[in-house]
């Protein structure tokens, strides 16, 4: 981490920790060039940093002022807190919009995926091709779930490590977290039963509900707080909810994280109407900060969370390796497994078996998430210059994506056709609900390399989107 980034964690700790209030004035810039020792220039870029990410804000001759919590994730116009659907009906459009963005020359700003070129590639290949050699002997015993000991045991290690006490007989290895994801939702449910989602969700969701015939709330999610808890107590009473799914950390696609207490009260709401929860947590190791933060599993004593994580956005894309901590599930997760793909595939368990025995992971997420969080902040300037003011772009700490709201009269997905002409691709609003809600919201992509392909790109979706903005309303 640079010089000006630790000043900026440390101010933004200390504004989360309530030294610094809303409407505080910060330490001058000269006072805290005195009082740290850094040069002028460290101090003001981690000042501009914690503007550009809302944090703080400058007011012209006065100085630095801590922002209002709330008031760069208020949404021009606001989700509807619960939204019962009795069907969803998404998988078409989606495969439409996923196909047609598959060109691998198009800058893939819509894509879910970080940029490649930032994973140990060569090592991978290392691990590969050792476990090659050595396949013969090994692959027995890895082709049956719940998938490779020494992968299952090396995960483990990485929740105790957070001081989480999972069991390797608890986790079941899986083809991504998207296997582990929808066996979790097959095991708490039988077509036709409510399940709860987040508004907006991660369209992986809303297929899963659309293929196994279930129906869905989705509760309106904060891209700061997470889910809004009161709206999802409601929805527990309303309707007999077999299952939850939400991401805690770095939700996909708005970015934000659930605070500890949050994912405490959400826990215990389950538990009061014994409904189980799915917690999506690929995100999970591109927090931002100095600590991981604890997964809703951390406080889960009965087994009734599932904690789906994955290494394809962390480390290997292409390996489609998940896994799922299945808690009182385990054994029915098996049996589905079983009964679907059978088993994931064995020589990339074992290579990554292989690399994570290197101990090398850790250090290598270090640098992600840095470069990550850097490429964030360079697209999310670039964004504000170029874009019409009226666009508002969401800014989450952690992971990679930018949520970008439109005038409600906007449609982000003609915006998506457009851009796609020009050879962009972006992930429009309608991908993440079973509604038209988020029609005129988009999601991108900021893991990409700052190159002049990138910033032709930016300059030239702005232009598409003030082109949106100038049409106005469909008469
Ligand atoms: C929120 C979320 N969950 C799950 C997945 C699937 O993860 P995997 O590639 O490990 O199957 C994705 C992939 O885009 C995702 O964005």
């Amino acid at each position: 981490m640079t010089r000006y980034e630790q000043l900026a964690q440390q101010l933004r700790e200390q504004i989360r920790t309530g030294i610094w209030q809303e409407g505080d004035k910060l330490p001058s810039l000269r006072e805290t060039v005195r009082r740290s020792g850094l040069s002028l220039m460290t101090v003001l870029s981690a000042y501009q940093l914690l503007e550009s990410q809302g944090w703080i804000r400058s007011r012209p001759q006065s100085g630095y002022f801590v922002a209002p919590a709330r008031e760069a994730t208020r949404y021009l116009s606001p989700p509807q807190p619960l939204l019962p659907a009795e069907t969803v009906d998404i998988n078409a459009f989606i495969f439409s919009l996923l196909q047609a963005g598959n060109d691998p020359d198009c800058v893939a700003l819509g894509s879910a995926f970080p940029d490649a070129s930032l994973f140990p590639q060569h090592q991978l290949s290392r691990s590969l091709i050792k476990v090659a050699r050595q396949m013969p002997s090994q692959g027995a015993g890895v082709t049956l779930p719940p998938g490779c000991a020494d992968l299952r045991r090396s995960i483990a290690q990485r929740y105790a490590a957070r001081g989480m006490e999972i069991s390797p007989d608890e986790i079941v290895i899986t083809s991504g977290a998207l296997e582990a994801l929808n066996l979790g939702l097959q095991a708490l449910t039988r077509p036709g039963d409510w399940v709860v989602v987040e508004s907006p969700a991660f369209y992986g969701a809303l297929q899963a509900i659309e293929r196994f015939q279930l129906k869905a709330v989705a509760v309106a999610t904060d891209p700061q707080q997470g889910m809004d808890l009161d709206a999802l107590a409601q929805a527990l009473r309303q309707y007999p909810i077999k299952a939850c799914w939400l991401m805690s950390h770095c939700q996909n696609p708005l970015g934000g994280t659930m605070p500890a207490a949050g994912k405490q009260r959400l826990l215990a709401l389950l538990a009061e109407h014994g409904v189980g929860l799915v917690e999506d947590d690929v995100y999970g190791e591109l927090y931002a900060g100095l600590e991981p933060p604890l997964p809703v599993k951390a406080w889960d004593k009965e087994g009734r969370v599932l904690h789906c994580g994955s290494f394809s956005k962390t480390l290997a894309t292409g390996f489609r390796i998940g896994w799922v901590a299945a808690g009182q599930q385990v054994d029915a997760i098996q049996r589905l497994q079983l009964m679907s793909t059978l088993s994931t595939s064995a020589p990339m368990q074992l290579a990554l078996a292989d690399y994570l025995s290197s101990h090398r992971y850790d250090k290598h997420l270090h640098t992600l998430r840095r470069t990550l969080e850097q490429r964030k902040h360079i697209f999310h300037r670039a964004i504000q210059r170029a874009f019409p003011d009226v666009v508002r772009v969401y800014y989450a700490e952690g992971s990679y994506f930018l949520w970008l709201e439109l005038p409600a009269y906007c449609c982000a997905t003609r915006l998506y056709w457009r851009a796609l002409e020009e050879g962009i691709t972006i992930a429009p609003g309608r991908m993440f609900a079973a509604d038209e809600q988020y029609r005129h919201c988009f999601r991108l992509n900021a893991s990409l390399p700052w190159d002049p392909r990138s910033e032709t790109a930016i300059r030239r979706l702005a232009e598409l989107v003030g082109e949106l903005i100038a049409a106005g309303p469909p008469a």
